[in-house]
């Protein structure tokens, strides 16, 4: 990054053995993965060789997949061997991601590993939404947002030390600068024209609060599990780790030579965690703090289009909830901090494969899972092998970003705000088997904030 040596990254590599050739689009420019792109219903043949020096998997985030091929720590590739896994597409259209889901020893491997670069895109694609016709090819905007830090001979620099190591696995890493695809936001060319652009927050902790230079609504057409039913204007819009937000970004009415900047806004002083690990993160290291203001990707008008594509009113066909009522059963987990070891899930940190009576649950079954955090930091919770609705929230404080949480639509990972209880619902359908809930701050999961959780027939 910058001037002077290469940084040494790991980095996912693919070579496409057969199929159309746009299933795989390398990133040159950046340490991140190829992105993927599949079609709906297609089947999959993936061959994953290990050049690395020490164990890893590859988890495909948010796809519907079998136990045996979701890259869970269980099933690890050793350094020099290959693992070949194959599934087919069952989701619907979105954006997921891959990456590095190993388990070591001595802790998790998750945040070192992702990182240090093993992450990339897969967009699936159906029929469904390309009826739609939304922006695509130029404009379609991909965007990874990711912070790192940088030591002055441009090395990656993980987890500080001392003191500051200690913030840092406690609050999950923050680096000092933001990336965006894995180079400093840059400036884009654009026409008088709307865009798609899909966001994905590929961090380790941090959480982006996104908005416009100019103030104008964010307009959310989709999240983690696709489109949503229809368009929804936010004020600002909350992105946590391993979330997606796909945006309406409509420049129709500029002339060129106008700019506009898509941001990460100042979280509001007082807000209990923002507040708090600002002053922390200050503390422990130079790390950006989290809730600071701050560019993502700047878009410069240099073409005139007389024609605009209208945003289309509604966006999704499919069912977009999941049936539950007053018998629908309620499975409750509490977030709690355990002295000087990060968090715990209802007392329990990661067990290996061991599941307890209160994680077995029936294959078909629709149940709620109620995420209760009694701990002053945020969390992004994430269920493995599905996709689920936000039932509600309550608790929390009412400065605690409630107006950008979007909770519409399907989704894998739901931020749980400190004092919140989160409500989602979710169907376990098609496969039985093992699979994995746990925080997405990587810090928190690779401290034990993970557990298996079973799926019986
Ligand atoms: Cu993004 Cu358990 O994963
Ligand atoms: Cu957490």
């Amino acid at each position: 990054m910058g001037p002077g040596a290469p940084s040494e990254v790991w980095r996912y590599r693919a070579e496409l053995l057969k199929g159309p050739k746009n299933t795989v689009s390398e990133n040159p420019d950046s340490y991140l993965g190829p992105t993927i792109r599949l079609r709906r219903g297609q089947t999959v043949k993936i061959h994953i060789h290990n050049e690395l020096p020490e164990d890893t998997t590859v988890h495909w985030h948010g796809l519907h997949v079998p136990s045996d091929v979701d890259g869970q720590p269980r099933l690890p590739i050793r350094p020099g061997e290959t693992m070949t896994v194959g599934f087919e597409v069952l989701d619907r259209a979105g954006l997921f991601w891959y990456h590095s889901h190993a388990h070591g020893k001595q802790g998790g491997r998750v945040g070192f590993q992702s990182y240090a670069g093993l992450a990339g895109l897969l967009i699936v694609e159906d029929e469904e939404e390309a009826d739609l016709k939304l922006p695509s090819g130029d404009n379609e905007l991909l965007l990874v947002l990711q912070d790192r830090t940088f030591a002055g001979n441009n090395e990656l620099v993980y987890l500080g030390r001392g003191m500051g190591s200690m913030m840092d696995r406690m609050h999950g890493f923050l680096g000092d600068r933001v990336l965006a695809n894995g180079a400093p936001p840059t400036t884009r060319k654009v026409a008088t024209r709307p865009y798609r652009i899909r966001v994905l927050d590929g961090s380790n902790a941090r959480i982006y609060k996104l908005a416009w230079s100019d103030g104008r609504p964010v307009t959310v057409i989709g999240a983690d599990g696709g489109l949503l039913q229809e368009p929804e204007d936010r004020p600002y819009a909350v992105l946590a780790p391993a979330q997606r937000l796909d945006i309406w970004g409509d420049l129709s009415e500029f002339q060129p030579g106008d700019t506009l900047e898509l941001i990460s806004d100042r979280f509001r002083a007082g807000m209990m965690s923002g507040g708090m690990m600002d002053g922390m993160g200050m503390m422990g290291s130079n790390a950006l703090p989290l809730g600071s203001r701050f560019p993502l990707a700047r878009l410069e008008v240099s073409k005139s289009l007389k024609a605009s594509e209208p945003l289309p009113a509604q966006l999704g066909v499919q069912r977009q909830k999941i049936p539950v009522n007053s018998n629908t059963r309620i499975r409750s987990f509490e977030l709690s901090p355990v002295m000087m070891r990060g968090f715990a899930m209802n007392g329990r940190r990661f067990d290996g494969t061991n599941v307890a009576d209160d994680e077995k649950v029936r294959l078909g079954d629709t149940e709620i899972w109620e995420f209760h955090n009694s701990t002053p930091m945020p969390h992004p919770m994430h269920i493995h092998g599905l996709q689920f609705n936000v039932v509600g929230r309550r608790g929390g404080n009412s400065d605690s970003l409630q107006q950008g949480l979007v909770d519409s639509g399907w989704h894998d990972t739901v931020l749980v705000m400190p004092r919140e209880t989160v409500q989602v619902a979710m169907k376990f359908e098609r496969f039985d088997g093992l699979y994995i809930y746990h925080c997405h701050n990587m810090e928190h999961e690779d401290a034990g904030m993970m557990r298996y959780f079973q799926v019986q027939s």
